[in-house]
């Protein structure tokens, strides 16, 4: 539809409106702030927001099918890509806020706890994911983009588990981000049944 291409800017800028509320907090502009613990907030936001644009990729599809609205697709790349970019962050604040950029550190932190062990895993997982999400790698791998692009829902288990882990009394929020991600799994597994 070609009234879509002139809102890929506005849902570009909406998708950067987390970042830029939350660069104001950090520096504390208009009233804003992040408490008492600035780099555990910061390092949960991101986190979050991150989650969050992954699960709105995956609702792609199922919404565009219960609708009828196909013009959705044209905005996955961008929702997945600005996952990652959201998780890199995340990772970033921890890396370098958190661990002081410590190699050892966080080499160390990464083998010992296993929460951070899935949210590496899954991270990295999405790296291939972004290296290919272009037009021109998806016509070069073919059929093979299609089952390596598959990767996006293990990667959205293992952020949710990774958040269900690292929580340590109040599993409300990750248990919710768990049922929104089994509806969309679901909802992905019913097509393929009735054929
Ligand atoms: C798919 C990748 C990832 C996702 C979806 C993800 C998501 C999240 C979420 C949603 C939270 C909790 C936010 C909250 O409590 O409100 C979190 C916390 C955290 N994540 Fe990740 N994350 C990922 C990767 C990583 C990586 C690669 C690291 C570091 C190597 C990491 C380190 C942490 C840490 C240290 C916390 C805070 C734990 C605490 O305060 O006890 N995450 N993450």
């Amino acid at each position: 539809m070609s009234y879509v291409r002139p809102f890929k800017p506005l849902v570009f800028a909406v998708c950067l409106l987390p970042l830029v509320y939350l660069l104001l907090s950090a520096f504390e502009v208009a009233g804003l702030g992040l408490g008492t613990n600035p780099v555990e907030e910061l390092l949960h936001e991101l986190g979050r927001w991150g989650l969050k644009f992954l699960l709105l990729t995956l609702a792609v599809t199922p919404v565009r099918r219960w609708t009828g609205w196909s013009w959705l697709v044209r905005y996955r790349r961008m929702l997945g890509l600005f996952s990652f970019f959201y998780l890199l962050l995340h990772f970033l604040v921890y890396a370098v806020l958190d661990q002081g950029l410590d190699p050892g550190l966080i080499v160390e932190d990464i083998l010992k706890r296993p929460y951070i062990t899935l949210g590496m895993a899954g991270l990295l997982m999405m790296v291939p994911l972004a290296a290919t999400s272009t037009k021109a790698m998806m016509r070069k791998l073919g059929k093979r983009w299609k089952s390596l692009h598959r990767l996006v829902y293990v990667i959205a288990i293992l952020g949710v588990w990774h958040f269900y882990w690292q929580v340590k009394l109040d599993t409300l929020q990750p248990l919710v981000y768990a049922s929104i991600l089994a509806v969309l799994l679901i909802s992905r597994i019913r097509p393929r049944k009735r054929r």
